[in-house]
């Protein structure tokens, strides 16, 4: 279900670059609006309604405020992937590559094994859903703890790039706050019809 007072901020403050980007930087990623990110941990938390969660998992930077008032709803800690750029990390980590479509660039994202363990169950957390390859990356990690991947929660899922489907079609339980299905300069921001 997507949320009614972000898709209204979102049309309000959100600004359609060219190169299919949305900023959201005064409210969202740059300057964050604290009280809104409470009615979005709140939201997820109803999203995620009677699934028992034991840690959160977004990666840095953007990712990490959203994370962490959600996690004040869960009650429970947030871990985030950090982003590389060292190649002779040591053992004692999960990692793994990125790519970034906004920054042309790839990165390794890593975690400690101390803080992801084979009997923890995951919510991942992330600002946007574009092509999918944070919350994909991120979905490796656990995996590669033997942990449990209970659902993804995004804040604003780009419909018009292939993120979506690919990690709904991987099973994963995804769930978008606010599904963009077009947007143009001149336009402005189209939500998907519910
Ligand atoms: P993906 O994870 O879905 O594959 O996303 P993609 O590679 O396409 O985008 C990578 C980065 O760009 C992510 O941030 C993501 O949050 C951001 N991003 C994607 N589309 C938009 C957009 O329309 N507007 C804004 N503002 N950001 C967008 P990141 O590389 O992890 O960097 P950071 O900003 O979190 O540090």
């Amino acid at each position: 279900m997507q949320m009614q007072l972000l898709k209204e901020r979102i049309l309000k403050d959100g600004l359609v670059e060219d190169g299919d980007i949305l900023k959201v930087d005064s409210f969202l990623n740059h300057q964050i609006d604290i009280r809104l990110l409470e009615e979005i941990g709140k939201e997820f938390r109803h999203q995620f309604e009677g699934k028992e969660i034991t840690k959160i998992l977004t990666i840095e930077a953007s990712g990490i405020a959203i994370a962490c008032i959600a996690a004040r709803h869960f009650n429970v800690p947030v871990v985030f992937a950090k982003k590389s750029k060292t190649l002779n990390i040591s053992g004692e980590v999960y990692k793994t590559s990125v790519e970034s479509f906004t920054h042309k660039s790839t990165n390794t994202i890593i975690v400690s094994k101390k803080f992801l363990l084979p009997e923890d169950k995951i919510l991942i957390i992330d600002d946007f859903l574009a092509n999918g390859k944070a919350v994909i990356g991120l979905s490796r990690l656990v995996e590669e703890a033997g942990a449990t991947l209970v659902g993804a929660g995004v804040v604003i899922e780009k419909g018009f790039q292939p993120g979506g489907e690919r990690i709904r079609s991987m099973g994963i339980d995804l769930h978008s706050l606010a599904i963009i299905d077009s947007m143009n300069p001149e336009n402005g921001v189209i939500f998907r019809k519910e």
